[in-house]
Parts: C-alpha cells; sequence; structure tokens
C-alpha cells in the first residue's frame, strides 16, 4: 500500500505540471481554436487530476499514512473543486461569464492560477511525505529530543 501511495502520489504531481503545461497551451491556442484550447485543461483537471487526488485519499488511509497525510490528500481533493468554485463565485460576485467577460472577472477569477499552485505545492508535499513512508515507515520527520537545558 505505501508503494502504491508513493505512485499515485508522484503521477499526481507530474499531473500539475501537466495541467500548467495544458493552461499555457490553452493561452497560446485561444486565437488559433478560440474556447475550446482550454478544453484539454479542463478535463485534465476534472477527471485526472480529481481522480488521482481520489485515490491518494484512499491509499493514504489503506497505507495508514496518519490523520495529517489523509487530510493532506482530501486538502488536495477539494482544491481541485476550489478551482471550478472561483469560476462560480468570480462570475457571481462581478457579474461576468464566458459570453459577457469583464476585468473585474478577469481579476477575480486570475485567483484560479494562485489556487492551482497551491494543488502543485500539496502534491510535491504528499509525494515527499510518501516517499518517507515508503522509507522509515513514517510519513512524518521525527521530532528531535530537545537539547538539555545546561547545567550550571
Ligand atoms: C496558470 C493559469 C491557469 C489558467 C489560465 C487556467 C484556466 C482554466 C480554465 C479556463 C478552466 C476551465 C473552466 C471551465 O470552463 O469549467 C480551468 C479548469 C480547471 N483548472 Fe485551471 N487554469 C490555470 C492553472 C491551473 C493549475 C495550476 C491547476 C492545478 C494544478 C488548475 C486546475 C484546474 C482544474 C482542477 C480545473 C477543472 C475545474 C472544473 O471545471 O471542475 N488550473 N482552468
Amino acid at each position: 500500500m505505501r508503494k502504491t501511495l508513493l505512485i499515485v502520489s508522484m503521477l499526481l504531481f507530474l499531473d500539475t505540471i501537466v495541467q500548467i503545461y495544458l493552461a499555457a497551451f490553452g493561452a497560446f491556442s485561444e486565437r488559433l481554436i478560440g474556447e475550446e484550447s482550454f478544453t484539454p485543461h479542463m478535463l485534465n483537471g476534472q477527471i485526472v487530476m480529481r481522480s488521482l487526488a481520489l485515490l491518494a485519499i484512499l491509499f493514504a488511509a489503506l497505507a495508514r499514512s496518519g490523520k495529517s497525510t489523509i487530510w493532506l490528500t482530501v486538502g488536495i481533493f477539494l482544491l481541485t473543486w476550489v478551482q471550478l468554485l472561483v469560476f462560480i463565485v468570480g462570475g457571481i460576485l462581478t457579474g461576468a461569464s464566458a459570453e459577457n467577460p469583464s476585468i473585474p472577472g478577469a481579476w477575480t477569477v486570475s485567483i484560479h492560477a494562485v489556487t492551482g499552485l497551491l494543488i502543485i505545492f500539496s502534491a510535491y508535499w504528499l509525494m515527499l511525505r510518501a516517499r518517507r513512508l515508503d522509507r522509515t515507515g513514517s510519513a512524518v520527520m521525527a521530532r528531535t529530543q530537545e537539547p538539555l537545558a545546561a547545567s550550571s
């Protein structure tokens, strides 16, 4: 189970890099293919990334990786939904939409890139934890003992 968690977390991290690449593809090809340019990014986020995040929750639990690591996987899964929520809330707050874009709307939904970065960092953090769990049997670093106070 520990190896599987490691493999899933590596795939998840790799997928976040693919996701940012697909976002760049969306931006650079928009003038050529229009709105469709973000479809690969959207599908990867909705299907591949969410499925890997779900598998990470499952294997973090099965591998007994500890509460904080399981919560980390849950956080990553929830953050993939925050990515969608940013568009919905941004649209409601500013009245903007794909058909009716506006500058305030663009400023607001651009938070999506920052929360996306949070997913990348979290997936990297999970991968480090999964590797530690696989090597040492514990996902978190053991606390070092407090140095004894120097006796006078
Ligand atoms: C850096 C610039 C980025 C841009 C311009 C961008 C843009 C977009 C767009 C236009 C969509 C489709 C929204 C829709 O119509 O439903 C989308 C979806 C999504 N993006 Fe990004 N994105 C970026 C970065 C990221 C990053 C770094 C991540 C995570 C690593 C990410 C994760 C997602 C996810 C999970 C979805 C699917 C949301 C859903 O529809 O349920 N994005 N993004």
